[in-house]
């Protein structure tokens, strides 16, 4: 079984307080990985280090075997790791259409010149909007869509860079049940074969969707198992998922 993302011993500290306390997580290559917990619990924390955004207080991120602490988000992209933020990060001035080709483009910015003239950035982006079923929508900017419609654009932006290993960060927050069913369908179809790792709230979405599930509370990793071993872990039930409504 090979890696895609190990976290060595990760710890956070603001000040004097110490949110992230010794995180140790595997997300193994082609898996599903769910990251759940309470509110506060440190998981944008933890996302933010994994993506280069901040850096840890101690620890280390490995990515396919590569330590990559530290490294800025720019070079991780290169590395193979995408991130979709909890806010987006769509230009709501450009058309649907731009905005993935902006994405294309970015990712291959290594790629022949004499491509970029070519229908090869073209394709990929029509490729890309199918999958998130924007292909009716393409010209229009943005700013026209809806709440569903601009996550489904910012989980493209992420496909576009052709990452095999996405961090995504409640995509389904602020959406309706049938709008947060429909996004994480999307979510499966669109990442077959690549890694995922994904803080979600939606607990029958996260248990549908994941293979595996780690559960952080208090900064700290308490278990990691397939969703009917962490539903059946008594300390999970009592930490956390006792409390869900
Ligand atoms: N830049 C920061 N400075 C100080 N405290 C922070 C900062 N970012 C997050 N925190 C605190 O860290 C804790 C974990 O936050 P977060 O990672 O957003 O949790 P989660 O995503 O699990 O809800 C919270 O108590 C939050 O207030
Ligand atoms: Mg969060």
């Amino acid at each position: 079984m090979t890696t895609a993302l190990e976290l060595r011993q990760i710890t956070k500290r603001f000040g004097a307080t110490e949110i992230l306390r010794g995180v140790e997580l595997t997300v193994r290559q082609g898996e599903r990985h769910a990251l759940i917990g309470p509110n506060g619990a440190g998981k944008s924390t933890l996302f933010d280090i994994i993506a280069g955004r901040t850096l840890p207080s101690s620890g280390h991120v490995m990515l396919n075997g590569t330590d990559v602490t530290g490294l800025p988000a720019h070079r991780l992209g290169r590395k193979g790791l995408a991130r979709s933020f909890q806010t987006s990060s769509v230009f709501t001035g450009l058309s649907v259409w731009d905005n993935i080709r902006c994405a294309v483009l970015g990712s291959h910015a290594s790629w022949p010149a004499r491509w970029f003239g070519s229908n090869v950035i073209d394709r990929e982006t029509q490729r890309v909007i199918e999958a998130i079923g924007l292909t009716e929508r393409s010209s229009e900017p943005a700013s026209n869509l809806g709440y569903a419609a601009l996550r489904a654009l910012d989980l493209g932006l992420a496909l576009a860079s052709d990452a095999s290993t996405l961090l995504l960060d409640e995509p389904t927050a602020g959406m309706n049940r049938l709008e947060a069913a429909q996004a994480l369908s999307l979510i499966r179809e669109t990442t077959k074969g690549k890694t995922l790792l994904i803080v979600e709230h939606d607990m029958e979405a996260v248990f549908a969707l994941a293979d595996r599930i780690s559960v952080l509370v208090q900064g700290r990793v308490i278990a990691t198992g397939t969703p009917d071993e962490i539903a059946a872990d008594p300390g999970v039930r009592s930490a956390y998922l006792g409390d869900e409504p």
